[in-house]
């Protein structure tokens, strides 16, 4: 299974930004949609192409389109969504699904309050996000339930990684590529990614 870091200068630079505490929630949000876009294009550049045909104003030529069924992307709620929105406006085709899973705060486990994903996901690409990869408890739950339902080849992409969580993902789940901006030293004791940038959806959402 492969582990990809995304080191383009523009995704490091805005990424060393969100970072900053002093970074406000508007800010925060914009650098995570701006990072998004420059992820997605990395994410998508092995989507198969089919040819068919344009009128273009002076010919008509076979030329190239996304073929197969359209990508279903899976946001971990809350702080999914961050990262959902940028890639949306990038493939706003594509079908959308949401795991709703909490972390339990004394087991670091994930509870689960709700699940809802495109039809037929069992036929389209899958690209689950979730910015922050701590524990891996809750992408690994959340890849767990796509499987039941028939996903199988699905990719999963982060803005920051632990090292903890991805030992946890290549254990558990060794078929999901994972995509990301960083990976950071470690997990503290609470389960926060260090240095990280804190709260992800806190961040976004200016609930700390
Ligand atoms: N979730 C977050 O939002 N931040 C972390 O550091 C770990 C998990």
């Amino acid at each position: 299974m492969t582990v990809t870091v995304v080191d383009h200068p523009l995704v490091q630079h805005k990424l060393s930004l969100m970072r900053d505490k002093t970074t406000p929630s508007n800010q925060f949000r914009q650098l995570l949609r701006e990072i998004s876009h420059l992820l997605a294009y990395e994410v998508t550049r092995d989507l198969p192409l089919e040819m068919r045909l344009v009128d273009t104003p002076l010919e008509t030529q076979p030329m190239p389109h996304i073929s197969g069924k359209k990508l279903a992307l899976i946001s971990i709620l809350r702080a999914g969504n961050g990262l959902l929105d940028g890639i949306l406006e990038l493939i706003p085709s594509a079908r959308v699904g949401f795991v709703g899973l909490y972390r339990d705060e004394d087991t670091l486990q994930p509870v689960q309050y709700y699940y809802k994903v495109p039809q037929a996901i069992d036929q389209r690409p899958v690209i689950v996000v979730d910015p922050m990869l701590a524990t891996g408890n809750s992408s690994c739950a959340a890849i767990d339930l796509l499987k039941k339902s028939g996903a199988q080849n699905i990719l999963f992409l982060c803005l920051l990684a632990a090292p903890e969580g991805v030992a946890v993902m290549q254990d558990r789940h060794p078929d999901v590529p994972i995509v990301t901006a960083a990976i950071d030293n470690k997990l503290n004791e609470n389960g926060y990614i260090i240095p990280g940038l804190g709260d992800a959806g806190d961040r976004m959402y200016g609930t700390a």
